[in-house]
């Protein structure tokens, strides 16, 4: 694979490209022991040695973090009016990172960010239907008919119903401040339609307020981590979501 030492150098973190640029002109980057042409000469990460300021540059393809998204951060990757989930990942080499998939400003949990397009590729397309498991705090008591209603299709408005989805009720209680009754769930979807959890409730007439991503596919929320904070992807991890969703 032949890469721009520019690129190559930005890609692994060392800088921006134009900072790069001028690490490349002040001598500190250098290929095979050589001073490079310039920014623009091909490198070949695999093969060709590049240090910069006299330390090797690793070379790492792809990265795969586990986010636990809190609430009030954005699912991109840059935004003008939220932080966004890249922004969390400090410790990071590449550059190209992105959130596979989205969750709302408001939901919590699990997120892989990663660089790697073919993964999110075999987690996204719909046809995959790669199950996700949420739990959910609702307004009101969230009854066996609703579990009945969830597992056949429900109408969110599209132009055909949801899959079916299964519902399980964890407790009912009542919320001693408000006299409310709010029911905790956990529900697993095989689809990622706009809003799809908090559609589904609202059809049989609740409301979803607490919602967080405990599983998607094989990846299961570490829960040791906080809200806001992350760890790499283990390379069993990695390796159980690569082969458990290839069809
Ligand atoms: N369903 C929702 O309603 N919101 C999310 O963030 C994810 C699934």
């Amino acid at each position: 694979m032949q890469l721009r030492l520019d690129k190559y150098l930005a890609d692994m973190g060392i800088g921006t490209r134009s900072q790069v640029k001028q690490y490349i002109r002040r001598e500190q980057v250098k290929v095979n022991g050589l001073l490079p042409q310039g920014p623009q000469q091909k490198v070949n990460p695999e093969e060709d040695e590049i240090t910069f300021q006299g330390k090797k540059v690793c070379y790492l393809e792809y990265e795969y973090f586990m986010l636990n998204k809190p609430n009030g951060c954005v699912s991109a990757v840059t935004d003008l009016r939220h932080r966004t989930v890249i922004d969390l990942i400090t410790q990071k080499n590449r550059r190209d990172l992105f959130p596979v998939g989205r969750l709302d400003l408001d939901t919590e949990g699990l997120l892989l960010i990663t660089n790697d397009g073919s993964l999110t590729h075999e987690l996204l397309a719909p046809g995959k239907h790669v199950p996700k498991t949420y739990y959910a705090k609702v307004e009101g008591r969230v009854t066996d008919e609703d579990v009945r209603k969830f597992a056949q299709g429900l109408d969110i408005g599209e132009n055909k119903p949801v899959l079916p989805a299964e519902l399980h009720i964890l407790s009912d209680e009542t919320e001693p401040s408000s006299e409310k009754i709010i029911s905790e769930i956990e529900l697993t979807i095989t689809e990622g339609k706009f809003h799809q959890v908090k559609r589904m409730f609202e059809a049989v007439g609740k409301r979803v307020v607490y919602l967080k991503r405990v599983s998607m596919g094989t990846l299961k929320l570490d829960e040791s981590l906080q809200p806001g904070t992350y760890r790499r992807l283990t390379e069993a991890e990695v390796n159980l979501l690569k082969t458990s969703h290839k069809q």
